[in-house]
């Protein structure tokens, strides 16, 4: 991982490849630019005066001054005027980085003058996350060509929020590696082996439910979606508990399909091209869990990864086949594609045995959410409003945008089927992403349980905001906000 550190905010000393001037909505200089153009005789500002400053790549521009220190200056334009200044800053970060790399720069100093802990972290978050590279099974990688020094020229030495910048994006750079890792390197006993790995590490309880377990539990539902594939699906359980003072005890149960081929009801090749990334909400939940116990959180955290491949092998589900699940409700399963759900229930239905205070799911659910919400934001739905809204919140003050959607009674009908307690999918495209909350709800029984699907942003096609091209992990930094804020209540 690059490294990042804080110096004084005289950005005219810094000697760096470049130094990275972000700039306000308004066009301002802040105090250290104001400086680095009097330096330069004013030709900083007349770059931003430019019309063409703005409809250059991502509002960004380089300058060569002429001059040895500084010798290039990278303008970016900090704007998005209807957003927290911290998202916007995060971004202007996350593009200065990235113009840095693109031209093969090794430092960069970023000129910004934070006036708060937030902007700071912000700052070494966007940088972080431009930093990320997925280089595994490149034969040939330019490690020189790098970068591996940002410093962010800042007044205020705020040592720990660059800290928690970093638990944070190392949490995001684990989920980005799995959800990236080929399908035929990461099948779910692979996964359960590298969850250990990381759970001997940090000092985590650790425990994996092979399927001899799991038939004994009845997690029928669950073990169901395994049946066509080589591997036999794992449920994997880790949990952080402070020492001495937990306020409260957090169950993240993730889907963690490590291919989702969509079984019997077969994908289309445009449909199952990234369908890797079907286990991103059981990453997301162990990359929490690793994060909890770094920051040694008031709480306890379990993280249930419930690990398993969707494929079409002789034994797989059929559409019409009826499985009990845990719980002992029935389901008719009417489309071997709708497996998420399947895999949850279980999940789910163990989870509440545990007797956490909060219940939260993280997936990548439905299609519909894709179609619904884009890449940039995740669904939520709960059965508890104000639990709802402090996860809206968390996103809002994570950059992670969370928007709500209802658990809509009357679509529960949809759900019902001729022959068993319930069907995993109606059939009817429309309001996919509230039905498959409608089932999922059916395993509840709990008073604040939340359901996030990330199917959007989980993966994304192109680079743009602070996501690079595929894997995002997206909802970690959301949910590390989340059990902040639960820590401290
Ligand atoms: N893993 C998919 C959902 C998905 C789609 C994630 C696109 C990311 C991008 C899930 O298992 C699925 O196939 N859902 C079906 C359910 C339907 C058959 C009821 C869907 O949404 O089409
Ligand atoms: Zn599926
Ligand atoms: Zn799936």
């Amino acid at each position: 991982m690059m490294k990042i550190k804080q110096i004084t905010d005289d950005p005219t000393q810094v000697r760096a490849d470049a130094i990275a001037v972000l700039v306000r909505d308004n066009y301002e200089l802040t105090k250290s630019g104001t400086k680095l153009n009097t330096v330069l005789k004013g030709q900083l500002k007349k770059e931003l005066e430019s019309t063409h400053f703005l409809v250059k790549k991502r509002n960004s521009s380089f300058i060569y001054t002429g001059i040895d220190v500084p010798s290039r200056i990278l303008c970016v334009a900090a704007k998005n005027s209807d957003e927290p200044a911290t998202d916007a800053l995060r971004e202007a970060a996350f593009v200065a980085v990235r113009q840095a790399t693109a031209r093969g720069l090794r430092s960069l100093a970023i000129a910004f003058d934070p006036s708060k802990d937030s902007e700071v972290q912000a700052i070494a978050e966007g940088s972080w996350l431009a930093g990320y590279q997925y280089v595994r099974f490149k034969t040939k990688v330019e490690k020189d060509k790098q970068l591996q020094l940002v410093s962010i020229c800042s007044s205020r030495q705020d040592e720990s929020s660059l800290q928690v910048a970093e638990v944070y994006c190392r949490a995001v750079a684990l989920v980005r590696d799995f959800v990236n890792e080929p399908p035929d390197h990461l099948k779910p006993s692979t996964l359960a082996r590298k969850a250990e790995a990381i759970a001997r590490k940090n000092k985590l309880r650790f425990r994996v439910f092979e399927s001899s377990e799991l038939e004994k539990m009845k997690a029928h539902a669950f073990l169901s979606v395994g049946k066509g594939s080589t591997e036999q699906g794992r449920m994997v359980h880790l949990t952080y508990k402070h020492p001495k003072k937990s306020v409260a005890h957090v169950a993240l149960i993730g889907k963690g399909i490590t291919f989702d081929s969509g079984g019997l009801s077969l994908k289309t090749e445009k449909g199952m091209e990234h369908m890797k990334s079907d286990m991103a909400g059981a990453a997301i939940a162990l990359a929490c869990v690793q994060a909890a116990a770094e920051l040694k959180l008031p709480l306890t955290v379990t993280a249930l990864m419930m690990v398993t491949e969707n494929m079409p092998g002789g034994g797989a589900n059929r559409p019409g086949d009826v499985i009990r699940s845990m719980n002992g409700k029935t389901i008719e399963i009417t489309n071997t594609d709708a497996e998420g759900r399947l895999a949850l229930a279980d999940g789910l239905t163990y989870a509440q045995t545990l007797k956490p205070d909060y219940l939260v799911d993280i997936a990548t659910l439905t299609g519909a959410q894709v179609v619904g919400l884009g890449r940039l934001m995740a669904a939520v739905i709960g059965n508890n409003d104000s639990f709802v809204q402090q996860v809206v919140r968390a996103g809002k003050n994570s950059g992670e945008t969370m928007c709500p959607l209802p658990l809509f009674e009357p679509y529960r009908d949809l759900i019902r089927s001729d022959i068993a307690d319930i069907r995993n999918s109606s059939g009817i495209p429309e309001a996919g992403t509230i039905q498959a909350a409608l089932f999922l709800s059916e395993f509840i029984n709990h008073p604040k349980w939340v359901h996030l699907d990330i199917a959007g942003p989980a993966w994304q096609e192109r680079e743009w905001s602070v996501y690079s091209k595929a894997a995002s992990g997206f909802g970690v930094r959301c949910i590390l906000h989340l059990l902040a804020d639960i820590g401290r209540t």
